[in-house]
């Protein structure tokens, strides 16, 4: 584990390397226990992604999926009285969190759980088992725009400082939280060519291009493809619209809400949009973004 040196401020005091990737203590000290004693069941199914590509809506998404019990258009939905993040929990920042651990023996199959945990970093019965990845990332320039936002709105020292130069150039270098940024989604996009039945990747932009085509992907990647009947009862369209930006973040849970961690439920939902780093970033920046995408995807058919 290596820290930045002293010099380069605040921000890199509270970030530590391992395994190649930055990390505040906290959420790294999650790691480190969660790749010790977490044990995978090959029903397991996880949601990752890089802090910012659209985590919250993914949880709700794959949350409704998994428990078809509850009707998405029924008034009963837990969705509609529980912030996404309070449903399905991340490893390494809920469960495994503050050195616990967690007895995660009696929940039903499939458990569901997100996480932000690199590719190579997760434990190893993860990557040994037959459990299913779901990987959601976003362009870069809509994501650090969103990290930096969050950041900023919550004051948090290990994301960001409040300086958007500074964050911009750490972020370059790869310096956030859970960073090297490319590095990450690289790794994920490459495990998806190599086994296509474990990894399945998404992209924050076409989900929101092509919300109906992705849903029913991942319905199948999870092996839960709709029936004739549940594509009757206008399931499909209930659950986009249950999970929608609009939906969710009207709702007075996600508007007045806090979490068990203490984050206020509306911090996680600002625009929800493709493109808004244009009203935030100076054109350099954004070249300087989309040359390094292009430099370190180059060769591995992924665009972004
Ligand atoms: P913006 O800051 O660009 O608005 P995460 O959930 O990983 O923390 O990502 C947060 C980003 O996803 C925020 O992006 C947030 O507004 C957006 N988001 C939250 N819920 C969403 C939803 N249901 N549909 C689309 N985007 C959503």
């Amino acid at each position: 584990i290596s820290s930045l040196p002293k010099e380069n401020g605040w921000v890199a005091s509270h970030l530590y390397k391992y395994q190649g990737f930055w990390n505040p203590a906290r959420h790294l000290q999650g790691i480190m226990i969660c790749q010790k004693n977490f044990v995978a069941r090959d029903s397991d199914v996880f949601l990752v992604t890089t802090p910012k590509s659209g985590t919250t809506w993914l949880k709700a998404i794959l949350f409704t999926l998994i428990n078809r019990k509850y009707c998405p258009i029924n008034q009963n939905h837990p969705l509609l009285r529980n912030n996404p993040h309070d449903l399905v929990p991340f490893l390494e920042l809920k469960l495994y969190v503050d050195n616990q651990i967690p007895d995660l023996s009696n929940l039903n199959s499939p458990r569901l759980f997100a996480t932000h945990i690199p590719f190579f970093s997760l434990p190893k019965s993860v990557q040994d088992s037959s459990c299913k990845l779901v990987y959601l990332c976003r362009n870069p320039k809509d994501t650090f725009v969103s990290l930096w936002q969050f950041s900023n709105k919550l004051r948090l020292q290990e994301m960001g400082s409040n300086s958007l130069g500074e964050t911009f150039d750490m972020f370059c270098r790869g310096v956030s939280i859970y960073g090297p940024f490319w590095d990450h989604v690289l790794d994920y996009w490459k495990e998806s060519m190599e086994k296509p039945h474990k990894v399945l990747f998404l992209k924050y932009e076409d989900m929101k291009e092509q919300p109906n085509a992705n849903l029913r992907r991942i319905a199948e990647f999870l092996g839960r493809p709709f029936s004739n009947e549940e594509e009757e009862s206008g399931m499909v369209e209930g659950i986009l619209k249950l999970c929608s930006f609009d939906t969710l973040s009207n709702l007075k849970i996600n508007r007045t809400g806090k979490l068990s961690s203490g984050e206020e439920n509306k911090a996680f939902f600002r625009q929800g949009k493709v493109g808004d780093w244009k009203n935030h970033l100076p054109i350099e920046m954004a070249q300087k973004l989309d040359q390094i995408t292009e430099q370190k995807f180059s060769g591995s058919g992924l665009v972004m």
